[in-house]
């Protein structure tokens, strides 16, 4: 039995921005993950900076401005004395949930006591389909669907599970009413640090939620990976800017500093499936979490189960038998974006503030990972 325990200490975001068409695309991600680190860091002023141990950063394309170790860079930028090391880290689409693991696991074993984990994702600068020349021809041919388009792969979905458009249109026009109704309510802006862009603009609100989402609208759009395809931009995530930080600590120096444990870090588990459709992940990933965990998906309280697609969010909930009303209560991804390398965190808190908000107890956090993977981790809320 492990007497230390790993807690959430303090966790906070910037809005979603829309990439390419938002208020953040043409501010460097440096910059604004710097500013959301400084105001999560802010949130525990009892926590010495120089007790921190690591800055673990998820990014999916960790190329042009997030190339050189972001991690550092951010830290760096935020002010963090020289002495805290940085270290950036990739799993595509739930790097900064594995930021998590990776830090309680460090906790865990007794070698950090506090650990910065975020993600960034600068969705108009680095993100990019793979290039011809790069791609190794042997695993090409052999692995279909190791570099696919991840629109190709929620179409292969569809056609396995015979999901219909309408289905996932219905799905889409539901994320948008949650996510909605949700910012109305002021339920999505207790996580979001202000940030400042280029322009001097302070970014405070999330971008992508359409209230006016209908089924009609939809059926009008035309599919984007496939010619005669089912997924459309509104049945896909959107592309986003965006950076989200936790503070994770092992529980007794959290107690000596006076910093008051948000949530206990229960466990994660990461699985691997077929690259063609990578979007089942969670399939595989949340029965290995749940295991670990010795709980069983009725004991959570709210899950997140992240919307790439439409399609594999359909066929998880349907393996997985996650109950609707239960799975992404303010919105998910289609309506909110997916900033690939910080979704884990922003996930993350969006599940924690649902817990406060209703009373929960236990939070899921799920996704699945481009190239045919899963993660998922699963929270305990101690409580405000
Ligand atoms: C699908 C994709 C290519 C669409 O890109 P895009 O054209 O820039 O998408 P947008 O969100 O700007 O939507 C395009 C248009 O569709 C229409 N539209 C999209 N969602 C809509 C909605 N809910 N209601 C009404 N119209 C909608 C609008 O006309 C919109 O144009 P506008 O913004 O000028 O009004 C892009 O979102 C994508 O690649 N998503 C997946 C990202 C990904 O793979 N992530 C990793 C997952 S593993």
């Amino acid at each position: 039995m492990n007497p230390r325990s790993a807690v959430i200490v303090a966790y906070g975001r910037s809005a979603c921005c829309r990439a390419r068409k938002g208020h953040l695309a043409d501010t460097h991600p440096i910059e604004y993950s710097a500013q959301v680190l400084q105001g999560v860091l802010a949130k525990v002023p009892q926590l010495p900076h120089e007790r921190i141990d690591d800055v673990i950063l998820g990014c999916a394309m960790p190329v042009n401005q997030m190339d050189f170790n972001a991690a550092r860079s951010v830290a760096r930028r935020a002010g963090l004395p020289n002495s805290v090391p940085g270290q950036t880290i990739n799993r595509f689409c739930s790097s900064s949930l594995q930021a998590i693991g990776t830090a309680a696991n460090a906790i865990l074993a007794g070698q950090m006591d506090c650990v910065i984990a975020g993600g960034t994702e600068a969705m108009s600068m680095c993100f990019h389909q793979p290039q011809e020349e790069y791609k190794d021809k042997l695993l090409d041919e052999q692995d279909i669907g190791i570099y696919m388009s991840m629109g190709e792969t929620a179409e292969r979905i569809a056609e396995r599970y015979h999901i219909s458009r309408r289905e996932m249109e219905e799905m889409a026009v539901e994320s948008h009413r949650r996510a909605h109704e949700a910012q109305v309510n002021g339920k999505l802006a207790p996580s979001i640090i202000p940030v400042t862009n280029v322009h001097g603009e302070k970014i405070t609100e999330d971008e992508g939620i359409r209230p006016g989402t209908n089924m009609e609208t939809l059926a009008g759009l035309k599919p984007c990976f496939r010619e005669n395809g089912l997924v459309t931009a509104a049945t896909s995530s959107q592309t986003t800017d965006a950076s989200a930080f936790a503070i994770v600590m092992a529980s007794d120096p959290a107690e000596e500093l006076g910093i008051r444990p948000l949530a206990r870090f229960i466990s994660f588990a990461v699985a691997g499936c077929e690259a063609q459709v990578m979007g089942l992940g969670p399939i595989y990933a949340v029965p290995k979490a749940m295991a670990r965990a010795g709980l069983t998906v009725d004991d959570m309280d709210v899950i997140e189960l992240n919307e790439a697609f439409a399609s594999q969010a359909i066929a998880c909930m349907r393996e997985l038998k996650l109950p609707p009303e239960k799975v992404n209560p303010y919105g998910g991804a289609m309506a909110l974006g997916h900033p690939m390398g910080a979704t884990g965190v922003f996930l993350t808190g969006k599940a924690l503030d649902y817990l406060q908000d209703t009373g929960g107890r236990y939070a899921l956090v799920t996704m699945c990972i481009g190239g045919g993977m899963g993660a998922a981790g699963i929270f305990e809320y101690l409580g405000s």
